[in-house]
C-alpha cells in the first residue's frame, strides 16, 4: 500500500458528493479517490467525472476494483449489508452513522470485520470540531472541575418529502434523535464520559411521518454528571442555534453553532479554578469570558486523513465500530425510554 489510500465510495450521490469527498477525500493528504459506485447511475456518473474517478457499474464491480478502503455514505438500513461486503471484500471501512439499524446489527458488522481483519470506523466528524477538541482538552485538564450537566441541541427544518428515507424508521431507524441526536450524544460521550442511563421522549410534534420530528433524551452519566440533548426536525434553521453547554464545579464552556457540518460557530469559557468561594449575592462575572478561538479543522478532511492514518499504521481509528456500537446502545435505550415511559440503563 502507497502512503496514499485508495478510496471506493459506495452512495456517492448524497454527503459523499456534497462534502465528504470534496472536503475529505478530495483535500486529504493520505487519500485518492479510486472509484464510486450509487445506484443513482446518473449522479454516479457526474460524481465519478467531476472527482476524476472510475465509476463502478455494481456493488461487486466496485469492491473488485484496486481499492483498500470504502466510505459507505447509502441510507441508513443499507449501512448492514454495505459494511459487510467490503469486509468480506478484505476492504477497510468508514461507514456513516449510526452504523446499523440496531445494537445487534453493530455488533455483527463489528465483528465481520475484527474476522476479516479490516479497520470499521464510524463518520462521528463533528468530533473533530477545532473548538470541541479544545473543550475536551481543557475539560481532561480538570478546568471545568467536576463535570455536572451538558446540554446539546442540533434542530433543523425537514418538512414532509416523499420517499425520504429519514422519515420511515425501517429505512431511518428513528428520526430526528437517531439521525442528528446521534451525533449529540456522541459528543457528550466524548465530552463527560460514559453514559449510564437514559430517560426519554419522542414525539411528532409538527410533521406527520413515521418517524419521530422531536426527541428530548437526558442522560445520566457514569461521573453523575447530567446532561440534555434536544433535537427537532420541526424547529426552522434560523432558528435554533445547536447550542453546546458544559458545566462543571469550576465553570462552563457554551457554545453555539459549533455542532454542525462545517467549521462555524463560536465558543466561550467561564472558568474559575478551584478556589471560588460562596457568594451569596451570586454575582454574575462581568467579564465576557475566554473566547476559544482554535484554528478551523474541516472535518470531512480531518476524519478522512485520521482514518486514513489508522489503516496506514495498522492500528485502531480513534472513532471506530466501540463508539459506533456506543451511540447504538444509547440510541436503543433512549427509544426503549420513550416506549416504554421510564429510565432506562446503557448495557
Ligand atoms: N456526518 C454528516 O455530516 C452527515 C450528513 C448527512 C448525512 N450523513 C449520513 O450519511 C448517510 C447518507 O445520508 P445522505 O444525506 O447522503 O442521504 P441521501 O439520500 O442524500 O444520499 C444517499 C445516496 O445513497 C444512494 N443509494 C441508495 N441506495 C443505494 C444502494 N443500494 N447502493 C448504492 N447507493 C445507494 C442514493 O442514490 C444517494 O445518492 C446517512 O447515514 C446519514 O446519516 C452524515
Amino acid at each position: 500500500m502507497s502512503s496514499r489510500i485508495r478510496w471506493g465510495v459506495i452512495g456517492s450521490g448524497g454527503i459523499a458528493r456534497r462534502r465528504t469527498i470534496p472536503e475529505g477525500i478530495a483535500s486529504a493528504n493520505n487519500a485518492a479517490l479510486a472509484a464510486v459506485y450509487d445506484v443513482d447511475p446518473k449522479a454516479n456518473a457526474e460524481v465519478a467525472k467531476q472527482f476524476k474517478a472510475a465509476p463502478a457499474a455494481s456493488l461487486d464491480e466496485l469492491l473488485a476494483d484496486d481499492i483498500d478502503a470504502v466510505y459507505v455514505a447509502t441510507p441508513a438500513h443499507l449501512h448492514y449489508e454495505h459494511v459487510k461486503a467490503c469486509a468480506e471484500a478484505a476492504k477497510h471501512v468508514l461507514c456513516e452513522k449510526p452504523l446499523g439499524m440496531t445494537v445487534a446489527e453493530t455488533e455483527e458488522m463489528i465483528a465481520v470485520c475484527d474476522r476479516r481483519g479490516v479497520k470499521l470506523g464510524c463518520a462521528f466528524m463533528m468530533r473533530f470540531v477545532a473548538q470541541h477538541q479544545e473543550a475536551a482538552r481543557l475539560i481532561r485538564q480538570g478546568r471545568l472541575g467536576q463535570p455536572v450537566y451538558a446540554r446539546a441541541q442540533l434542530s433543523c427544518w425537514y418538512p414532509s418529502i416523499e420517499g425520504a428515507w429519514r422519515q420511515d424508521p425501517t429505512t431511518g431507524g428513528g428520526g430526528s434523535l437517531m439521525d442528528m441526536g446521534g451525533h449529540c450524544i456522541d459528543l457528550l460521550e466524548m465530552f463527560f464520559g460514559d453514559v449510564a442511563q437514559v430517560s426519554c421522549f419522542i414525539g411528532n410534534t409538527v410533521h406527520g411521518y413515521r418517524s419521530e420530528d422531536s426527541a428530548v433524551a437526558t442522560l445520566f452519566f457514569e461521573n453523575g454528571a447530567l446532561a440534555t440533548v434536544d433535537t427537532f426536525f420541526c424547529i426552522p434553521d434560523a432558528g435554533s442555534k445547536n447550542v453546546l453547554e458544559l458545566y462543571g464545579s469550576q465553570g462552563s464552556i457554551l457554545a453555539q453553532g459549533t455542532i454542525g457540518q462545517g467549521p462555524a460557530g463560536k465558543m466561550v469559557a467561564f472558568l474559575e479554578g478551584e478556589d471560588h468561594g460562596y457568594d451569596a449575592q451570586q454575582a454574575r462575572a462581568a467579564d465576557q469570558g475566554l473566547a476559544i478561538e482554535p484554528a478551523p479543522v474541516n472535518t470531512y478532511q480531518a476524519e478522512i486523513e485520521e482514518f486514513g492514518s489508522a489503516v496506514l499504521n495498522n492500528r485502531e481509528p480513534s472513532i471506530g465500530g466501540r463508539l459506533g456500537l456506543r451511540s447504538q446502545k444509547i440510541l436503543a435505550a433512549c427509544y426503549e425510554s420513550a416506549r416504554l415511559g421510564r429510565t432506562v440503563e446503557v448495557v
